[in-house]
């Protein structure tokens, strides 16, 4: 391997209020795809009264339990169902309308589902919550491809992996706001809840507001518009410098190339052998993600809490939320030094020794002691998470594939880790039903086998270029690019002697 070649030293003034103006304003997509993870944990009691009491009004009986969870798990999961086809969609999304007017655009859908929850009790229809959540995931799908590539296009680039980072922790700090807002106190209570759902459309409005006051990504102007001298304009604002030669340039290798390298479909990426073991890792990484369980903490903690007997349920989930924000910052400084394989194992054998302690605690609730200890499993539960299954998955499908076929790539990972998503938040009522304290043993399970099929079958991508990450897998050696893709938290992609080197 040759050696990491260090950063080009970064021009003083290439941080300018102007960039982080932008960066702010396009983060507020992943704060509401956080929020909107979060938010529906608290007010579950809320929410199961309002579909008995509409049930009784319209059919003069009370709901009865299976079908009040079967409801209940529907208004929770509909958001990923709308999540797996609004990712899909980004692609076409972004080069239509451009990405600044797509992000604009998209906002109308947190209006309409926001409205549509938040005037649910008044219409008295528990359809028009799930209705909601359907297209709030619609909306958060979408923006989980738009913001990272609106981050990732403008950012100067020796600094796109840092900022890259602002997305995840966007998601983290939305879930934290869901979790303190959904307080009974706050906008938790029997009254407020449709308040609280309907809260998506403050930063919706206000992301509106903000937008038109950002420039449309440079990348986009040049590559996809061929507006040489827009492109040029607008870096010269967000650098805050006349001379952005160097950025023009990289832009024009990167058009040069993309027109070289050819564009791979998702049938096309299925079916080339070349593909085949990197498309496997990918789909297994992001399928760790969500079969780890994370948001069967995310999406019902309260609910667990309660059935460990933890006496204030709503701040131990608040205590996750800071535990999780917190671990998101550390895995951001350790996954450059420690390596993604490592982290990644680490991150899943901690999961599943927090998922047994989980089980035990759940069954042993009648002693005191053990509410304490169910606390202390799902802190160390989301802390692992956020070590290497949380940020992984998602920036290194960008590492195992090259320009040509990262689009493909991307679409059918991100839809997996939706589609895994749908399946753990619309299964896991069904699940606790069944299977009581020992529900946790099933994600321990499935930790311990993705934790073998990770330690088998990942390869160490860290320092790594492209040709020796797919000679590791036995192919030819990928066509390099630099790329607008670079993952969030770690690599740049920087061009030395014709080759892309991955540097830190
Ligand atoms: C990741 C997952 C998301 C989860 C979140 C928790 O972003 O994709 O589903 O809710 O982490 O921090």
């Amino acid at each position: 391997m040759s050696a990491a070649l260090p950063h080009p030293p970064l021009q003083e003034n290439q941080v300018t209020g102007y960039l982080l103006f932008s960066l702010g304003t396009a983060v507020i997509g992943s704060l509401q795809f956080g929020y909107n993870t979060g938010v529906i944990n608290a007010p579950e009691q809320k929410l199961r009264s309002f579909f008995n009491d509409t049930w009784v009004e319209r059919y003069g009986v009370p709901i009865t339990p299976g079908v009040c969870t079967i409801v209940w798990s529907i208004s929770v999961a509909i958001f990923s169902v709308g999540g797996m086809v609004g990712s899909f969609s980004v692609g076409v999304m972004a080069n239509r309308f451009g990405r600044r007017r797509s992000m604009f655009l998209v906002n109308c859908l947190a209006v309409i589902g926001g409205l549509l929850m938040g005037f649910s009790t008044i219409c008295s229809s528990y359809e028009m919550v799930i209705a909601g959540r359907l297209v709030i995931g619609l909306f958060c799908g979408l923006f989980t491809g738009l913001t990272p590539m609106y981050v990732g296009e403008v950012s100067p680039t020796p600094l796109r992996g840092a900022f890259g980072t602002l997305h995840q922790l966007g998601v983290v700090v939305g879930i934290l706001i869901a979790q303190i807002f959904g307080l009974e106190a706050l906008l938790g209570s029997a009254k407020l809840w449709p308040l609280l759902l309907a809260l998506t459309v403050a930063p919706a409005v206000l992301q509106c507001i903000l937008l038109p006051f950002c420039p449309e990504s440079p990348r986009f102007l040049l590559i996809n518009l061929k507006q040489e001298e827009q492109a040029r304009k607008v870096l010269v604002r967000l650098r805050g410098s006349e001379d952005v030669s160097k950025d023009m340039q990289e832009m024009k290798e990167e058009s040069a190339k993309m027109a070289m390298e050819k564009k791979v479909t998702i049938p096309e990426l299925f079916r080339s052998p070349l593909y085949r073991q990197p498309l496997l890792i990918a789909v297994m990484l992001q399928l760790s993600q969500q079969l780890s369980g994370i948001n069967a903490v995310f999406y019902y903690s309260t609910g667990i809490f309660e059935s460990a007997g933890v006496k204030q349920p709503i701040y131990a989930t608040i205590g996750a939320g800071i535990v999780n924000t917190v671990f998101t910052v550390v895995s951001l400084f350790l996954v450059e030094k420690a390596g993604r394989r490592t982290l990644h194992l680490v991150g899943l054998g901690g999961m599943a020794i927090s998922a047994v302690l989980m089980t035990v605690a759940l069954l042993l609730k009648d002693i005191p002691v053990m509410s304490y200890m169910a606390i202390v499993a799902v802190m160390l539960f989301v802390a692992m998470f956020e070590m290497g299954p949380g940020p992984i998955p998602w920036f290194i499908v960008a590492e195992l594939f090259s320009q040509g076929p990262r689009p493909a790539a991307m679409a059918v990972a991100g839809c997996c880790n939706w589609t895994a998503n749908f399946l753990v938040g619309m299964s896991f009522p069904k699940l606790v039903e069944w299977c009581g304290p020992w529900v946790f043993l099933i994600f321990a399970t499935s930790l311990i086998l993705f934790f073998i099929f990770t330690y088998l079958k990942v390869p160490e991508t860290r320092g790594k270029t492209f040709d020796e990450i797919a000679r590791s897998f036995g192919g030819d050696p990928l066509p390099t690019s630099s790329s607008m893709f670079a993952p969030p938290t770690d690599v740049d992609y920087e061009l030395f002697g014709g080759r892309a080197e991955l540097c830190r």
